[in-house]
């Protein structure tokens, strides 16, 4: 069953007309929630805190933006710039950002008018993608991991799920019950369903030309793929 890749859509890709307001707000929430259970915001924390002091981050697929509002706590003298294919999502990351809780003028997001990274050479420092890449098909992800290189001038880290049957088990058992939210429960299947084992990540990374790179494994579940400059 978990044996390939699915290519199975995930109902927020399909776009508005399927979920309610609610719904899509619930769940970005939700989303950030799972992230840090999962260790995806605090691993990422300390990726960040072994760079520059004063990077600026790009976060590619940001949803709405809780991630690098979170990230500004920790790191005040960055700059984040949080992009995303959906105007929905940017909506919401602009409203959070505006009832943010601490000093948000180091933080802005940008609906992206094409999917593709148009920005120039070495014009960020860091490119982060949380929980983007599975949303992708192969080629999608290969052409995305030429790009994000070409615009960092350091590094690129990406966080994603490990296609795992035990992680599905779990996460079909408790998600209902642990976020009540149809798409957390619907999507985040589909996500495990489009998530990577090790060596299609490498594959991937290797069909895109990539020569520095790491792919770590951690609990539960996850990646952690860094890719740098050099
Ligand atoms: C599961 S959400 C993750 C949001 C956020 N990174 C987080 O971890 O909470 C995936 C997001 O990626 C966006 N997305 C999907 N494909 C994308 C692409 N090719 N370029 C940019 N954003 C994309 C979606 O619109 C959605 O907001």
């Amino acid at each position: 069953m978990l044996s390939h890749r699915s290519n199975e859509k995930e109902i927020l890709d399909l776009g508005p007309g399927n979920y309610t307001a609610e719904e899509f707000t619930h769940c970005q929430k939700m989303l950030y929630r799972i992230n840090k259970i999962l260790g995806f915001f605090h691993g990422t924390v300390n990726v960040l805190k072994k760079g520059g002091e004063k990077a600026h981050v790009m976060d590619v697929g940001c949803g709405a933006g809780l991630f690098i509002l979170n990230l500004s706590r920790y790191f005040p003298k960055m700059t984040f710039h949080g992009i995303d294919i959906s105007s929905e999502a940017i909506d919401m990351a602009n409203h959070e950002k505006s009832v943010f809780a601490s000093d948000t003028s180091n933080v802005k997001f940008e609906k992206m008018a094409e999917p593709n990274l148009t920005f120039g050479e070495n014009s960020v420092d860091v490119i982060l993608a949380t929980m983007v890449c599975h949303h992708m098909s192969n080629e999608e992800i290969i052409e995305f991991f030429k790009q994000a290189l070409h615009t960092t001038k350091d590094k690129v880290i990406i966080n994603d799920l490990h296609r795992n049957i035990i992680a599905y088990g779990f996460y079909r058992l408790f998600s209902p019950i642990l976020f009540r939210n149809r798409l957390i429960t619907y999507d985040g299947l589909i996500s495990i369903k489009r998530g990577f084992i090790r060596q299609e990540l490498i594959t991937l990374l290797e069909q895109a030309g990539m020569k520095h790179y790491q792919v770590k494994w951690c609990f539960p579940f996850r990646w952690r793929v860094i890719i740098w400059k050099k």
